[in-house]
């Protein structure tokens, strides 16, 4: 067969029957149950092409993708690292991918004893041993940490403490998590070293105070130095302390969260232990409890009786929060990057994410502006420099500056204590000459900012889509092929 003349309709391939299901004889025909007046008249113009035509078509299409395979994405906060390829052929897997999760625990040994391996790996990681995978992204595993948490209050008969205080440099989720949960929030103010102000912090402190939610290392890129301090405070207060773990990537093998107080955390198993997340999915956001609070988790904790795994429901379960038990495939994923790394290996990731970090910080700062310019964790923010802004240019020229250079845009506008964020995460797997190369595009467009180039507000010029009217396309968003 000459696969070039493959013709386009391939279930109506056969001669003289080309498209015959879409004109007038389905309305003799078996109709699909459609009223008369929906079926077509005639037969939809489709393109008619041979098989190498298409797949040029498709490959082009395709390439035209921004992706972590092709090229450098420095996306601070949403961490868009390189996930090893063999782990997606183990979670591919015959085995994992017939599994239903209504089949009887008999059926699902290796599965669970998978996920109940998982929950002893990350629990020793955090330090926090009360674990579920349940949470079905970050944002999700705050919402059930707090909930977690409310049910911790109701028991003790506490149910007036229902203020979260948040620090002004935290992630949007978090408030949004505390009003789902049902709490208030009051905002704490950074210090001029981009930390916590503790004296904000301890005026914020009385007994409407359920606890404090803080995301360590914060989304500065800095860690939080008196975190003991800011435990010890909170806990005297009669609160709890939630960790956003989201920069969990930045600390893990080096230390853990519940030796320095925290009561319970996320991790974003989709930015930290290998799974790809860049078009917001899929995920997993496992939380993390002291003993204390294990028994209020969601139900679904996998224990081990013996040889055999089976699902248990804690004492004093808040429920369930969602279908089935997680995003299993994520969860495979997560395990296979801890056996690969093991404990050495964790370590060593995020002291190549936090030297990574350092070395474009130190580059940039020559010609950017870095608000907290010392040692950072795993990402740092920069911001144009007074010249740049008065000669016109803002983050969002520089960053579809960036796009044209065939670099991913860091994260823009964000966070917001930063007026004109650009946020940097290189993440531990980039090597010396990629970063080299993001340091020199950073300085070419510094020069062209200070001299108010006009290319910057023109960029980019080289992709499909130029610039953008990002305004209108939100509040006018055009979802469908050729709108009109
Ligand atoms: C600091 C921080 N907190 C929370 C989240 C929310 O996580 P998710 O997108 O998995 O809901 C993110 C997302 O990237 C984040 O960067």
């Amino acid at each position: 067969m000459n696969l070039d003349l493959v013709p386009l309709l391939f279930e109506d391939s056969r001669p003289g029957r080309r498209c015959v299901r879409h004109a007038n004889a389905d309305k003799t025909q078996a109709s699909h149950g459609l009223p008369a007046r929906e079926l077509r008249e005639a037969p939809p113009a489709l393109p008619e092409m041979g098989e190498l035509d298409l797949i040029r078509h498709f490959t082009r299409l395709s390439q035209k993708n921004f992706a972590i395979s092709t090229q450098f994405y420095p996306l601070g906060s949403c961490t868009m690292k390189y996930n090893p390829v063999v782990h997606e052929k183990i979670a591919a897997d015959a085995a994992w991918m017939g599994l239903h999760p209504m089949q009887p625990a008999d059926e699902l040994q290796g599965a669970l004893g998978l996920m109940h391996q998982l929950q002893e790996d990350l629990g020793e990681a955090t330090g926090l041993p009360g674990v579920t995978l349940h949470p079905a992204a970050g944002a999700h595993g705050e919402l059930t940490g707090l909930m977690v948490l409310r049910a911790w209050l109701d028991e003790k008969g506490e149910n007036h403490r229902r203020t979260i205080l948040i620090p002004d440099s935290a992630h949007g989720t978090n408030p949004a998590s505390c009003t789902l949960a049902g709490f208030h929030v009051s905002t704490v103010k950074s210090n001029d070293l981009g930390l916590t102000d503790m004296e904000d912090l301890k005026a914020h402190l009385n007994d409407s105070v359920a606890g404090f939610m803080v995301t360590n290392p914060n989304t500065l890129g800095l860690f939080e130095e008196n975190i003991q301090e800011i435990c010890d405070l909170v806990h005297q207060a009669g609160g709890k302390v939630y960790m956003d773990g989201a920069n969990f990537n930045a600390i893990m093998g080096i230390t853990r969260p519940g030796d320095f107080g925290i009561d319970m955390m996320h991790l974003n198993l989709h930015k930290s232990f290998s799974t790809p997340h860049g078009g917001g999915g899929p995920g997993s956001g496992p939380i993390c409890v002291t003993q204390e609070l294990a028994k209020y988790l969601p139900e679904a904790i996998v224990v081990k009786n013996g040889e055999s795994y089976s699902w248990s429901r804690p004492s004093h379960c808040i429920g369930r929060l969602r279908a089935w038990n997680g995003n299993f495939g994520v969860l495979v994923r997560a395990y296979a990057y801890v056996k690969r790394l093991g404990a050495v290996g964790m370590k060593r990731v995020a002291e190549n994410a936090v030297l990574n970090a350092n070395y474009l910080r130190v580059r940039c700062n020559k010609h950017w502006r870095v608000p907290f310019d010392r040692t950072c964790m795993h990402e740092f923010v920069a911001r144009p420099t007074k010249v740049m802004k008065d000669a016109g240019v803002h983050t969002m020229d520089i960053a579809k500056r960036l796009i044209e250079k065939g670099i991913h845009p860091p994260t823009v506008y964000f966070p917001l204590v930063v007026s004109e964020a650009i946020m940097v995460e290189p993440t531990e797997t980039e090597s010396k000459e990629t970063l080299d190369a993001f340091a020199e595009a950073m300085t070419e467009i510094a020069k062209e900012a200070c001299a108010g180039d006009p290319c910057l507000h023109a960029a980019p010029t080289n992709t499909p889509v130029g610039r953008v009217d990002e305004a209108r396309a939100v509040k006018d968003p055009q979802l469908c092929f050729r709108c009109s």
